[in-house]
């Protein structure tokens, strides 16, 4: 088991809040001191553009941005170079979805996807649909958003070219058989994308392993800055895959009639200056995950959530829409009473948590309800943070709730 305390004591967040129970890591995660403190050396202390200078400060900060992509590759188990750092989770999503739709989907393809997905991993292909002419599917589910491996065979078809899918729905916290998907779309010709955005800050993921043609994930979630994202790509993929955005230091060089030779992945999806104290940051949010150990954090996540499922599970007012589902997101509603009146009263006790639709805007065609409230819990959560929110939420009623404002 983790050494809560001890780990609470690297996050500054816990000692300026006192009072805070924060279950919305789901939205963003707290850094710990060495993140912030790499981010203020770069400031104080290293300044500097990466890829342009021929001083020994620019050549000390190329070295520490691409010591980065080390440590995600060695985090995630793919090469250095398959790692390409993009504004977050969002923006890596969003460039996939373009490469692809540039040189792989025609007109006519299918992606076969899920109802479950986040805004950020379905507007993207939206936008293939409309303007490439190319068809969405959505993948049967069960009540608690998992599509399993047998499902998904029968619904693959020699039409699908594309399977977009999240490895952890940000709503009900699915975890989703990414490597038997794999298996079954890469026998039938189709590319996998994964957004690993819930995924990876929580549980041990290896690309390799999964044999996924694409993973997305934000730095922010993972206890790292804001500003930066990862896309990692198969290199081969990579090597072929347009860039959504062009400028200086992604291209080798171009000439007045307006030809241009783009450098080889990852720098070729990496124009403009890129964010290089995020990037520096989520080196050492990296580090400190791994230093933990992910197989670690996921087993006490699912520690906390089983303990939480099994007290709101006594109450009478509380209907848990995800009690089985293998990940760290708890979705409840208290009964008759809206999702943001609970997490106002929520607030009113001093937890934070999240409630409404969170982005997944066609996930009530499959829960029968579009605003829920969520849990979302991380590894520096304790016992006694799990135990007061099922206690306040005992609390919740339609009396109670409503107009609490703050
Ligand atoms: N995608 C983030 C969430 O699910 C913001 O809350």
């Amino acid at each position: 088991m983790l050494d809560v305390n001890r780990i609470r004591a690297d996050f500054p967040m816990f000692k300026n809040n006192p009072e805070l129970i924060y279950f919305d890591n789901g939205a963003t995660s707290f850094k710990p001191q060495s993140v912030i403190d790499a981010v203020t050396h770069y400031y104080t202390s290293e300044t500097s553009n990466i890829h342009r200078g021929e001083y020994p400060l620019s050549a000390k900060v190329d070295s520490e941005y691409d010591r980065t992509r080390q440590t995600v590759a060695r985090l995630i188990g793919c090469e250095a170079r398959e790692v390409v750092f993009l504004a977050g989770a969002s923006a890596a999503l969003n460039q996939t979805a373009y490469g692809l739709g540039k040189s792989f989907l025609k007109a006519g393809d299918t992606i076969l996807t899920t109802e479950n997905e986040h805004a950020s991993n379905l507007l993207p292909w939206f936008r293939l649909q409309s303007e490439n002419q190319i068809k969405i599917e959505y993948l049967p589910v069960s009540k608690e958003g998992v599509c399993d491996a047998e499902t998904f065979k029968k619904a693959m078809h020699p039409g699908v070219k594309a399977v977009v899918i999240a490895q952890v729905t940000n709503v009900l916290g699915s975890v989703q058989p990414i490597k038997e998907i794999a298996a079954i779309a890469h026998e039938n010709g189709a590319v996998v994308v994964v957004d690993g955005a819930q995924s990876v800050p929580h549980m041990p993921v290896n690309v390799k392993d999964l044999d996924c043609d694409f993973l997305c994930f934000s730095s922010h979630k993972m206890c790292g800055p804001s500003g930066v994202g990862v896309m990692y790509g198969k290199y081969e993929l990579l090597q072929k895959m347009e860039p959504m955005l062009l400028g200086g230091g992604s291209n080798a060089r171009f000439q007045s009639c307006g030809t241009v030779q783009l450098k080889d992945t990852p720098e070729k999806f990496e124009a403009g200056t890129p964010p290089i104290e995020a990037v520096i940051g989520l080196n050492a949010a990296a580090d400190y995950l791994m230093h933990i150990g992910m197989d670690e954090i996921h087993a006490y996540e699912l520690h906390l959530r089983k303990r939480l499922v099994s007290e709101l599970q006594k109450l009478n007012n509380i209907v848990v829409y995800n009690p089985d589902n293998a990940s760290g997101i708890v979705t409840f509603n208290a009964k008759d009473v809206f999702a943001q009146d609970s997490a106002s009263f929520l607030a009113s006790r001093g937890i934070a948590v999240r409630s409404g639709n969170h982005c997944a805007k066609i996930l009530h065609e499959i829960i029968g309800t579009d605003q829920t409230v969520r849990a979302s819990m991380y590894f520096y959560n304790t016992e006694e943070e799990v135990d007061k929110l099922a206690a306040a939420c005992a609390d919740i009623s339609v009396e109670n709730a409503i107009g609490i404002f703050f």
